[in-house]
C-alpha cells in the first residue's frame, strides 16, 4: 500500500484554507500609535514613516474618529512637545500637550480607548528617558516623574497607562501613585521587555526624541538576551501589571512565544517605527507587495503569541480586514 500523508488536502480552495485558518486578526486587536504636536491643522507626515504623521490636536481628533470609522478601537498617544527640558517638565504639566490631546479625545470620540505612553524621552531636551546626572540616567529620581506624569494622564482621562521607560521599578511607583490618587480602577499595560533596538530610528525622527548623547543600552534591554527578558516581565508582573508588552515585535517572536507561555496575562507586541519603515520602503521601491507583507507580519506576531498588537497599520489594516 502507498500511504503519503495528505496535508494538501486540506489547502485546495480559499474555502476551506478559512475553515481550517488557525490564527485570525481582527480590528479589535489593534492599538494605533499617534504623535501629537501643538498648534491648529496640522498633518505633518514623518519623513521615515510614511502614511504617518504628526498631528495637531484637532487633526488627531480626526485620526481617532476616522480609525474609529474602520473599527479601530484604541489608540496610543506620544506627545510631540514644542518647549523641551531637562527634567521634561512638559510630560507632567497639566497643560501639556499630551494632557490637553487626552481631554480633547475623551471629549470628542466616542468609545475609543485612550492609552498614554508614559515616558519623558519626548520631553526632555537630551532626549534620554529620565533624570540625568553627569551623564548617567538616575532611576529613582525619575520614577517620581514618571508617576506624576501617569496621575495627569489619568486625570486628563487616560484609559490606560502605559509605562515605557525600562526604569526599575516603574510598575510599582505608577501603580502605587495611581491608587493613591483614586485611579485604581486605570490598568497599566507595561512594556516589560523593552530592547534598545536600532528599529525605533524613525520613532525618533516623528517624536524627535534622539537621545543627544551617549544611547539607551543602560535601560534598554540587551537585544541577546532571552533568559534577561523572562526577569523583567517577571518583576513587571508582580509589581501589578495588567498586561506586559514585547518590543520590537518582529524580531522578537521568540520572546513573544516565551513570554505567553510563562504569564496569564493579555500580552501586547509593537510592530515599531522601523518594522513599518522597512515594509514602506521595501514597497516603495517596488521589491515587496505592502499589503501582504504587512499582513503576514502581523499574523505571525499574532500566532507567537501576541493578544494586542500596536502597529501604524492600524486603520489601513483595519480597512483590509473589513
Ligand atoms: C519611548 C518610546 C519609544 C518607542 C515607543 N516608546 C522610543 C525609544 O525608546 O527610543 C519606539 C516606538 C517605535 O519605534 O515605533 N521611550
Amino acid at each position: 500500500m502507498n500511504l503519503i500523508e495528505r496535508p494538501r488536502r486540506l489547502r485546495r480552495t480559499p474555502t476551506i484554507r478559512a475553515l481550517v485558518r488557525e490564527t485570525r486578526l481582527t480590528p479589535d486587536d489593534l492599538v494605533y500609535p499617534l504623535f501629537v504636536c501643538e498648534g491648529e491643522g496640522i498633518r505633518r507626515e514623518v519623513g521615515s514613516m510614511p502614511g504617518a504623521f504628526n498631528l495637531s490636536i484637532d487633526e488627531l481628533v480626526k485620526e481617532v474618529n476616522a480609525a474609529r470609522g474602520v473599527g479601530v478601537r484604541s489608540a496610543i498617544l506620544f506627545g510631540v512637545p514644542d518647549h523641551k527640558d531637562a527634567a521634561g517638565t512638559q510630560a507632567y504639566a497639566e497643560d501639556g500637550i499630551t494632557q490637553r490631546a487626552i481631554r480633547a479625545l475623551k471629549r470628542e470620540v466616542k468609545d475609543t480607548l485612550i492609552i498614554a505612553d508614559n515616558c519623558l524621552c519626548e520631553y526632555t531636551d537630551h532626549g534620554h528617558c529620565g533624570v540625568i546626572e553627569a551623564g548617567d540616567v538616575l532611576n529613582d529620581p525619575t520614577l517620581d516623574l514618571l508617576a506624576r506624569t501617569a496621575v495627569a494622564q489619568a486625570e486628563a482621562g487616560a484609559d490606560i497607562i502605559a509605562p515605557s521607560n525600562m526604569m526599575d521599578g516603574f510598575v510599582s511607583a505608577i501603580r502605587e501613585a495611581l491608587d493613591e490618587s483614586g485611579f485604581e480602577q486605570i490598568p497599566i499595560l507595561s512594556y516589560a521587555v523593552k530592547y534598545a533596538s536600532g528599529f525605533y530610528g524613525p520613532f525618533r525622527e516623528a517624536a524627535q526624541s534622539a537621545p543627544q548623547f551617549g544611547d539607551r543600552r543602560s535601560y534598554q534591554m540587551d537585544p541577546a538576551n532571552a533568559r534577561e527578558a523572562m526577569r523583567e516581565a517577571e518583576l513587571d508582573y508582580q509589581q501589578g501589571a495588567d498586561m506586559l508588552m514585547v518590543k520590537p515585535a518582529l524580531p522578537y517572536l521568540d520572546i513573544i512565544r516565551a513570554v505567553r507561555e510563562r504569564f496569564d496575562l493579555p500580552i501586547a507586541a509593537y510592530q515599531v517605527s522601523g518594522e513599518y519603515a522597512m515594509i514602506k520602503a521595501a514597497a516603495k521601491l517596488g521589491w515587496i507587495d505592502e499589503e501582504r507583507v504587512a499582513l503576514e507580519s502581523l499574523t505571525s506576531i499574532k500566532r507567537a503569541g501576541a493578544d494586542i498588537i500596536l502597529t501604524y497599520y492600524a486603520p489601513s489594516l483595519a480597512n483590509l480586514l473589513a
